[in-house]
């Protein structure tokens, strides 16, 4: 299938390692211009090298999403660079470091409103567009009842995600603008959570990977060629969708 991508431009935070790399891999391979974004400045300068390699263009910034006027000024420069967006993919989430209230004010910093930020910005370029969609990484945390020790605020957050997705959704629909989500269940990769989860709690992790009916993690491809597909235009008649990709981790039939 001719995804139909190529030569569209694509802005991607977090798009460094695990979900968020694999998602600008799996985009430029369809000939996706992209822009990244991520704290690290080494981690930036090497995504942008190998998205380049693909044959794309591929611009980087060092930044926290958390920094509202360096997000912004990014925002702007990535949408000069590329000459537009056509797919916007808020990805990041931050562990979260302080506890109690503090936490909980931290958790909806850096877990919902900076997507709410990455949304306002992107969505009236989204709107000037054709075939243009926003999408957000959201988690099966929303739905899960019972959550690792200090993941309370971060499932609610995830579930708020969902919720503001499908307003969006039907906000946006008569502009052509699509938005959608995804709740991947445990992906692993070198370096992640799930790799210092395997390391510190190597109970939790097998318990995991027995949860879902395929019996393992997820792989950051898996989570972004189903991403990238919701990101083209053979996805035209899908928004306000929430897709888990979770092996069936979560035992629920999902309407
Ligand atoms: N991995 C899983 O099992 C899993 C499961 C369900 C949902 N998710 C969701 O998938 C998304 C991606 O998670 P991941 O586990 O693939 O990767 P990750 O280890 O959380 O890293 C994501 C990327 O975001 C960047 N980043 C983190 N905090 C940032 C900040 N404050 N400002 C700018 N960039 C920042 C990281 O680079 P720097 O560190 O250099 O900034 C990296 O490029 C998240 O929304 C997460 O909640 C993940």
């Amino acid at each position: 299938m001719d995804l139909d991508l190529k030569g569209k431009k694509a802005i991607v935070t977090g798009g460094t390692r695990g979900i968020g790399r694999a998602v600008a891999e799996s985009l430029a391979r369809e000939g996706v211009n992209i822009a990244v974004c991520a704290r690290t400045e080494s981690g930036v300068v090497e995504t942008v090298n190998a998205l380049r390699a693909l044959g794309v263009q591929a611009f980087g910034t060092a930044l926290d999403v958390r920094d509202r006027d360096a997000f912004t000024k990014w925002h702007e420069s990535a949408c000069t660079e590329l000459g537009g967006i056509d797919i916007a993919i808020s990805n990041v989430s931050t562990r979260p470091t302080l506890s109690g209230e503090d936490g909980w004010r931290e958790a909806f910093e850096t877990d919902f409103l900076q997507h709410v930020r990455f949304a306002e910005l992107s969505l009236p370029i989204l709107a000037r567009g054709k075939d243009t969609s926003l999408l957000f990484v959201s988690s099966i945390a929303a739905t899960l009842m019972i959550l690792p020790p200090g993941e309370s605020a971060y499932g609610t957050m995830k579930a708020a995600l969902i919720s503001y997705m499908g307003q969006l959704a039907a906000k946006h629909g008569s502009s052509g603008v699509r938005v959608n989500a995804v709740s991947p269940g445990p992906i692993f990769f070198e370096g992640g959570v799930w790799d210092q989860i395997r390391k510190h709690q190597p109970d939790l992790f097998n318990r995991a990977a027995q949860m879902s009916a395929l019996g393992r993690h997820g792989r950051p491809e898996e989570v972004a060629d189903a991403i990238t597909f919701l990101a083209s235009p053979r996805a035209g008649f899908i928004t306000g969708a929430n897709l888990r990709i979770d092996g069936a981790m979560v035992k629920t039939v999902n309407h």
